[in-house]
């Protein structure tokens, strides 16, 4: 792909997540890979990670009026290319730094954006399923709503009989050839808004507060009788 294609492939989906950022980013599951305590880092692999380098970046927001959180801190796990968590690596001291491999936390800059170094993950078999490339992470901010969600790429034969697949959750990769890199660098954008703490709490109260003012309870048992 020729340079002029990716960066224009880059605005456009640049102007697209703009609009779409005032939307809270649909949640996934955790998983049973993720472990706490991952250093404090933006670069999740080494130069000696083998694997097709990638770049995910995007800007965190708070709903509702699309604020931009900095300071909000990002922890985010994936496998390696062969599809294997740092867990199954076969590492038997849980305090060896290596078992954070491919993890890390890291917090967004005062404008709320972020950056990650990393590789394309692999796939790895799950059941009778073979799950899709993907990134865990979870985003949290004071007085927001924690998100823990995964990331896709569009493109992946394995998307669609993945049953934790959301397409808002599917994001593509531009690939750019680098001179001293095997392959394409892929780089990816993916923005994130979270809703604020109690917002449906809010809202079921206001609900109850509307149901005593036009006294529907009482007209409901009324009818009833
Ligand atoms: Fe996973």
């Amino acid at each position: 792909m020729s340079r002029r294609r990716s960066l224009r492939g880059v605005g456009l989906r640049s102007t697209r997540s703009l609009l779409a950022r005032c939307i809270p980013t649909a949640d996934n599951i955790r998983g049973p890979f993720y472990r706490a305590g991952a250093p404090f880092r933006v670069r999740l692999a080494d130069e000696d990670e083998p694997g097709q380098r990638l770049t995910i970046s995007g800007r965190l927001t708070g709903l509702p009026d699309c604020r931009p959180l900095g300071g909000a801190v990002l922890d985010v796990w994936q496998t390696n290319a062969r599809g294997l968590y740092s867990n199954l690596l076969g590492i038997r001291d849980p305090h060896d730094p290596k078992t954070f491999r491919l993890r890390g936390r890291f917090r967004t800059s005062a404008e709320g954006f972020y950056r990650i170094d990393t590789i394309v993950p692999g796939h790895y078999p799950l059941g009778f399923l073979t799950r899709p490339r993907h990134i865990h992470l979870v985003a949290t901010s004071p007085a927001y709503r924690t998100l823990v969600t995964q990331l896709f790429f569009a493109g992946d034969r394995y998307l669609a009989r993945d049953p934790w697949v959301k397409d808002e959750l599917v994001i593509e990769l531009i690939g750019e050839d680098s001179p001293g890199t095997p392959g394409p660098r892929y780089h990816g954008h993916f923005d994130i808004a979270l809703e604020q703490s109690g917002a449906r709490e809010e809202g079921r109260r206001g609900r109850a507060l509307v149901r005593d003012a036009l006294n529907l309870d009482y007209l409901e048992k009324f009818r009833g009788h």
